[in-house]
């Protein structure tokens, strides 16, 4: 059951963090201002609800599992997991907040895109390290084979 729970909240928090990434690169590139102050808005409401509490069950249901574990895959998960929480909450929820509320004022300044290019790098990063995590997690469960090099 902590298992199914970990999963869920895995491929909620991945999801809606590719969701935001990719809805932003979409729409800076394709979008007018308007629509892109929606998407912003968005991203904010109501997409950090579902992504700051599935994280959140996804680091605490996943040390829970892992508290009689031992060996390389999950002590690589339990390094990554506080690069993926901090990036969460200290760059990719102020950027989120700060992007919503200069769009929704029209204000498309300089200051506006550094904060967008950051927040993209930062979205960028987690969702390498938790495709890393995902990999893992599906080779303790066996859903995946190790690669010939383990
Ligand atoms: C965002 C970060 C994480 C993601 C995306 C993630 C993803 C996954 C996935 C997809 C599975 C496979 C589940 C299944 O096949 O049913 C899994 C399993 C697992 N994960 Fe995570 N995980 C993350 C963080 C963590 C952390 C921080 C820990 C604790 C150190 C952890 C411990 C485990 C354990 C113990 C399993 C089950 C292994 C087993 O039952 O054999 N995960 N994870």
């Amino acid at each position: 059951m902590k298992i199914k729970i970990h999963l869920v909240a895995a491929v909620v928090a991945t999801l809606c963090i590719s969701t935001f990434f990719t809805a932003t690169i979409l729409v800076e590139l394709f979008g007018s201002k308007e629509s892109i102050a929606t998407v912003k808005n968005l991203i904010v409401t109501p997409g950090l609800f579902f992504l700051i509490p599935a994280l959140a069950i996804t680091g605490i249901s996943g040390f829970n599992s892992a508290k009689n574990r031992q060996g390389r895959l999950i002590s690589n998960k339990q390094k990554r997991m506080p690069f993926i929480a901090a990036n969460g909450l200290l760059i990719l929820l102020p950027c989120a907040i700060f992007l919503n509320q200069w769009a929704a004022t029209g204000t498309f300044n300089p200051q506006f895109y550094i904060v967008q290019a950051f927040e993209l790098l930062a979205g960028a990063i987690n969702l390498s390290l938790m495709g890393l995590n995902i990999r893992d997690g599906l080779r303790m469960t066996g859903k995946l084979r190790p690669s010939k090099a383990q």
